[in-house]
């Protein structure tokens, strides 16, 4: 028998097409003018962020799979037989094969993502590699409410959520965001989640601001993606990469800074630019060990083990969900 045609699980919010323009058109009429980080990554920009994660200068995802590495052992205890790993924006399957190897109860696994191209093919490739393993993806966005697939229904749900991705909300939408999740995971359940951690200012500038020039390439690629799918006339050359760390705030901040006066036309509207200004694209938040679990209590979840990596640049948190 043919195998058959793969299908991601599909919700409402994840019609990307219409809310990019929605969005794109909000975010350029506003003042400051802004763009979310989540539409980074388009194909190009997904490659993009690959080998952004194997510069020299980005200590983030190699001081996670040192953590995972190292720890996965002491990660594993938080599976019980059988538990649904749930990952929140799959990407790479990667880290989760750290766990899946250290943790040999997990019985299922939930990717969600809002790119069902990249969730369709790692599901094939984990099925092949892990034939007695459900791969049950989800393709959505998982920002907002989701259901998770039936056939996890009777295991313990763990969530999953790598990457320090949580540092691009907001720390009042990153406690939404826990509180969502926890209720979605549901009582007594766990997360398993990579958090980057405050540190030495020029070590958080080079990793934004590499030698290659590739994180630039990486934001610029967001006026790349609105010509390629919005009928765009973004000229690339007269924008400036700028990314530096705001204190007051503990974040890095990426923008894209005009060089000139300029009128730039997308999604069917013109946008005008003074010389200077700049689109916020991103904000990427840094936390303390303690900070960040004072935002997890207060979305209902309990800090119960942490690691970090041998030079404390990173951390992986495992908190326990306790609200409702
Ligand atoms: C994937 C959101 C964790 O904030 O470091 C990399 C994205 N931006 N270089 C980060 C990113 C610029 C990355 N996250």
């Amino acid at each position: 028998m043919a195998a058959p045609i793969e299908a991601a699980v599909r919700y409402e919010d994840a019609d990307t097409d219409t809310s990019f323009a929605r969005d794109v058109i909000a975010g350029l009429s506003a003042r400051p003018k802004r763009l979310s980080p989540k539409y980074f990554y388009d194909e190009t920009g997904a490659q993009l962020f690959d080998q952004i994660t194997a510069l020299p200068e980005y200590y983030l995802t190699r001081c996670e799979l040192e953590i995972l590495r190292e720890r996965a052992r002491d990660i594993a205890q938080f599976f019980p037989a059988p538990s649904a790993l749930v990952e929140f924006g799959s990407g790479s399957s990667k880290k989760m094969r750290i766990l899946l190897a250290a943790a040999p109860t997990i019985a299922a696994y939930v990717p969600v993502d809002i790119s069902s191209q990249m969730l369709v093919q790692e599901a094939q490739e984990l099925r092949r590699d892990h034939p007695r393993l459900a791969v049950l993806p989800v393709e959505a966005d998982f920002t907002k409410p989701f259901t998770l697939p039936a056939a996890a229904a009777g295991m313990a749900h763990t969530g999953f959520f790598p990457g320090s991705t949580i540092g691009n909300f907001e720390p009042h939408e990153a406690g939404a965001f826990l509180r969502h999740a926890g209720r979605m995971l549901g009582r007594h359940a766990t997360l398993i989640i990579g958090v980057d951690l405050v540190k030495e200012v020029s070590i958080l500038h080079a990793a934004y601001n590499d030698q290659a020039g590739l994180t630039a390439k990486f934001n610029l690629n967001l006026l790349a993606r609105i010509n390629r799918e919005l009928d765009g006339d973004f000229d690339l050359e007269a924008f400036n990469h700028r990314a530096f760390y705001n204190s007051e705030h503990h974040r890095i901040e990426m923008h894209l800074v005009s060089k000139v006066r300029q009128h730039v036309r997308a999604a069917g509207r013109t946008f005008d630019f003074a010389a200077e200004e700049s689109i916020h694209t991103e904000n990427s938040y840094k936390y303390t060990l303690e900070h960040f679990m004072t935002l997890a209590r207060g979305a209902g979840w309990t800090p119960v083990a942490v690691w970090t990596d041998s030079g404390k640049n990173f951390s992986v948190h495992a908190l326990a969900f306790q609200g409702r």
